[in-house]
């Protein structure tokens, strides 16, 4: 693609996986606990390096290649961005964000063109867009000499996201794209944004993840995601707290007097998930992952019932795959649509994915897709 779009070859191809979450949700932006992991889905980008100062972007998402000057990055980005087309502001974002760490450097930062192409699926949940992010800032960087650590390439694609296509995401995604390691999932505190690795041994316990995408897309620029942040901020708030991650279980009497009830049972989501993220780190560390199946159950209740951003299409999956014999399973990032995930023995992956079929069948919905995803290595240079 690249040949054929900008007549010549690469100098390199990089690339950065999407991720599943295993728990954790909608608790990243209230400074609390994550646990992805990055699957073996990528988006990969191949670069050349240009001899102006003009940065082009093409993809397989588009037929358009999109073309901008270096120095005009800081005019698009926040206020102009309509303007570019939406796929491109996740790389030229990232563009932007980088050239904005480059300090002295940013004037003089190289040309380049970028082509795209990824296997991570767009609107599953699956964090196709920290995918892009990822694979653009880790090509970047190295091709700018930038010297800036993982963390801080995770933070440059939360800025894109953020600014340059307006979505208030939190910095999961993009950690977990960054960070991620085979065979072990990433576990966060997104205040101190210090990492520690959990290893999953799945294959040892002959488990598998299988996710279930349900084809129902949704977007976190507009919408519930950010009046889910809004109801954590105004709890947080109303507690006396800097963010939801400061209270733990004994607040939530007290806080449940404070506020009115659909903001305290926002509340009592975040504050209850952060405490299962801990104790699933601890079951995996103490009793390996069969152990966590009740964690999984308890945390898409939660985001049912409290939090109030499954639909029905999620909840369908999750409860097929229960009765089809899965270990645990509960939906995946943001809401609102997008992925399951169900932890199942090897020999009854193929129960758990014609119960979900049929189920879906049987409440007239269009036919889910379904496969398994292997814990994966994170952003790298192929
Ligand atoms: C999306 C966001 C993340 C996180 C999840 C919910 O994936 O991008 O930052 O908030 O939703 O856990």
């Amino acid at each position: 693609m690249f040949e054929e779009r900008f007549g010549t070859a690469p100098a390199g191809t990089w690339s950065a996986p999407g991720r599943v979450n295993l728990i954790g949700e909608h608790t990243d932006y209230n400074d609390g606990f994550v646990l992805p992991f990055a699957i073996q889905h990528r988006t990969h980008v191949a670069l050349r390096i240009r001899d102006d100062g003009v940065i082009r972007v093409a993809s397989t998402f588009d037929d358009e290649t999109v073309e901008l000057g270096l120095d005009d990055l800081t005019d698009v980005f926040p206020a102009r961005r309509d303007e570019v087309a939406e796929w491109a502001r996740y790389p030229l974002g990232v563009a932007w964000a980088l050239r904005e760490l480059a300090g002295e450097q940013a004037g003089s930062l190289t040309g380049v063109d970028l082509a795209f192409a990824s296997n991570v699926p767009v609107g599953a949940g699956l964090s196709s867009s920290a995918a892009i992010e990822g694979a653009t800032a880790v090509a970047l960087a190295e091709t700018w000499a930038l010297d800036l650590d993982r963390t801080v390439l995770a933070r440059a694609g939360r800025t894109a996201e953020n600014e340059a296509v307006g979505a208030p995401t939190g910095i999961m995604d993009q950690m977990a794209s960054m960070l991620g390691r085979a065979d072990a999932a990433t576990f966060l505190d997104c205040r101190s944004l210090e990492v520690e690795v959990v290893d999953l041994g799945f294959a040892a316990a002959g488990l598998e993840i299988v996710v279930i995408d349900t084809g129902v897309s949704h977007s976190h620029a507009t919408g519930g995601y950010g009046e889910r942040r809004a109801a954590c901020e105004r709890g947080a708030a109303l507690m006396g707290v800097s963010a939801l991650r400061d209270l733990g279980v004994d607040d939530l009497p007290r806080a449940a007097e404070l506020m009115d009830d659909v903001t305290f049972r926002r509340v009592r989501h975040v504050v209850t998930e952060n405490q299962r993220v801990i104790d699933t780190v601890r079951l995996l560390r103490e009793a390996g992952p069969a152990a966590i199946g009740d964690l999984l159950v308890a945390s898409h209740g939660s985001m049912r019932d409290d939090f109030e951003i499954s639909v029905p299409e999620l909840d369908t999956a999750v409860e097929a795959a229960l009765s089809a014999g899965a270990v645990g399973a509960r939906m995946t990032g943001g809401g609102f649509g997008g992925a399951a995930i169900a932890l199942v023995a090897h020999d009854r992956v193929k129960q758990v994915t014609d119960a979900a079929t049929a189920a879906f069948e049987a409440s007239g919905f269009s036919a889910p897709t379904i496969f398994t995803v292997a814990p994966s290595d994170g952003a790298h240079r192929d």
